[in-house]
């Protein structure tokens, strides 16, 4: 029986670890996260989802205040088109976001920033530019084209001095998204050099509509991975989305994946962002606690835990802090239904809206809990404490399970007594 070690992923002159951490926003797969991926031989994600506020915690800087305080006479006004970016103060972030995690690196693998395009911050073509020119500039390893794949990015860095040498993918849902990027990027020259496949058990966005568990992820695999064969285009697949034992990844790897990714066994890694009475929800989860809904205002289904507390609040929208989603008239879905509900309830000294939900800031608060479908499955990986609560795991502990264990084997960790 064959284990993840047994293959080795080819790509950009190196053989690596076939196994891919996945971008997980906002700053859920953090530096350390990414970095220990890195330092283990296979390839680890950062986020560039809110990245000035990523800054602002990390590195002390004022991002979000200075915006907030230029735009605060706005903040009562429902219009939000007045509310943009600076491309100066977001190329300085994602630099100083992707510049410090690439000195920290160790090791063999390689460190990529997941680029989510349906973030379209007022000015959708210039933010996702700057953010991506940034992080080439700040010497990331490689990008993922992310969440509401944008047939032009390949395009809008095409004179980057960086454009052909570092590796730069996507990720799509269905052979005819493929298609469609490969056939709008013609002209280029340049294929993806590799595609995340992600089927419908993953976390965060997904790229199916409210019918995903009709899909299946490796009849996705195998219809992209022939149709590549009979187009003779020879691009890495990796498949995502419910792969949680090192025996899952075999049956991948051993049939057109060249590697997989994984994100949601990483949630419960002390190097992963979520707090940690965050990640104790995560363990305790049972399957009927997961939903897909449509509450996220980019319009995809968004997988959540049910008991999230940004489900049903009526927060005050904060486009002048943060904006994210705002489209390219400065308009969110999530605005509308907060007006619609204070418009109904006139009186009420705070409203809950049911429908959508505040992306940005219950993202950025970690009250969004976003997770994969496997979730519940969780808590069969540790030791649970007599306390009731669950053992959270390292990094490495996780990343060497999938590389090592056999079948649908998973390894427990020692039992670390709690004080
Ligand atoms: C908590 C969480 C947040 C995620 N956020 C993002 C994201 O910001 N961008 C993205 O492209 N994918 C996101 N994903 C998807 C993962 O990168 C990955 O492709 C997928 O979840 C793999 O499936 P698995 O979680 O079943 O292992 C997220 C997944 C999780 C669990």
């Amino acid at each position: 029986m064959k284990c993840v070690d047994d293959f080795r992923l080819r790509l950009g002159g190196k053989e690596l670890v076939p196994l891919v951490v996945g971008g997980m926003g906002v700053d859920i797969s953090t530096a350390e996260l990414a970095l220990e991926a890195a330092r283990l031989g296979g390839i680890g994600h950062i986020s560039d989802a809110m990245v000035p506020t990523v800054a602002d915690r990390r590195f002390k800087t004022r991002f979000v205040k200075d915006k907030l305080k230029q735009y605060k006479y706005n903040v009562a006004n429902s219009d939000k088109s007045d509310v943009r970016f600076d491309l100066g103060h977001l190329a300085e972030a994602t630099r100083l976001h992707v510049g410090r995690t690439m000195e920290a690196k160790r090791g063999d693998g390689m460190v990529f920033i997941n680029c989510m395009e349906k973030l379209t911050m007022n000015a959708p073509r210039e933010t996702l530019r700057v953010r991506l020119s940034a992080a080439l500039d700040a010497g990331i390893d490689g990008i993922t084209l992310a969440a509401g794949l944008h047939l032009g990015s390949f395009a809008l860095l095409e004179d980057h001095p960086r454009f052909r040498d570092a590796q730069i993918g996507i990720i799509v849902s269905s052979l005819r998204a493929l298609q469609l990027f490969l056939k709008k990027n013609s002209r280029l020259g340049r294929l993806p050099d590799f595609v995340v496949i992600e089927g419908p058990l993953a976390g965060g966005h997904l790229g199916f509509g409210m019918d995903w568990a009709k899909y299946d992820l490796h009849a996705i695999v195998a219809e992209i991975r022939d149709w590549l064969r009979t187009e003779k285009l020879d691009i890495p697949l990796i498949p995502a989305g419910g792969i949680f034992t090192g025996g899952d990844a075999v049956d991948f790897l051993g049939n057109g994946g060249a590697a997989v990714q994984v994100a949601t066994r990483f949630t419960v890694a002390s190097e992963c962002g979520l707090p940690e009475d965050v990640q104790q929800e995560y363990f305790k989860a049972s399957e009927s606690d997961i939903e897909v809904n449509g509450i996220s205002p980019t319009g995809y289904p968004m997988r959540m835990l049910k008991n999230s507390p940004a489900i049903g609040a009526g927060t005050h929208p904060n486009c002048e802090s943060f904006g994210y989603i705002l489209d390219a008239n400065g308009r969110c879905s999530y605005i509308d239904a907060y007006n619609r509900e204070v418009a109904l309830h006139p009186d009420a000294k705070k409203v809950s809206v049911r429908d959508k939900t505040c992306l940005c800031t219950h993202m950025r608060n970690f009250e969004l809990w976003t997770c994969g479908h496997t979730t519940y499955r969780l808590k069969d990986t540790t030791r649970r404490h007599a306390d009731g609560s669950y053992q959270l795991l390292s990094a490495e502990h996780i990343f060497n399970d999938y590389r090592f264990s056999k079948g649908s084997a998973i390894a427990l960790p020692a039992l670390k007594e709690i004080a």
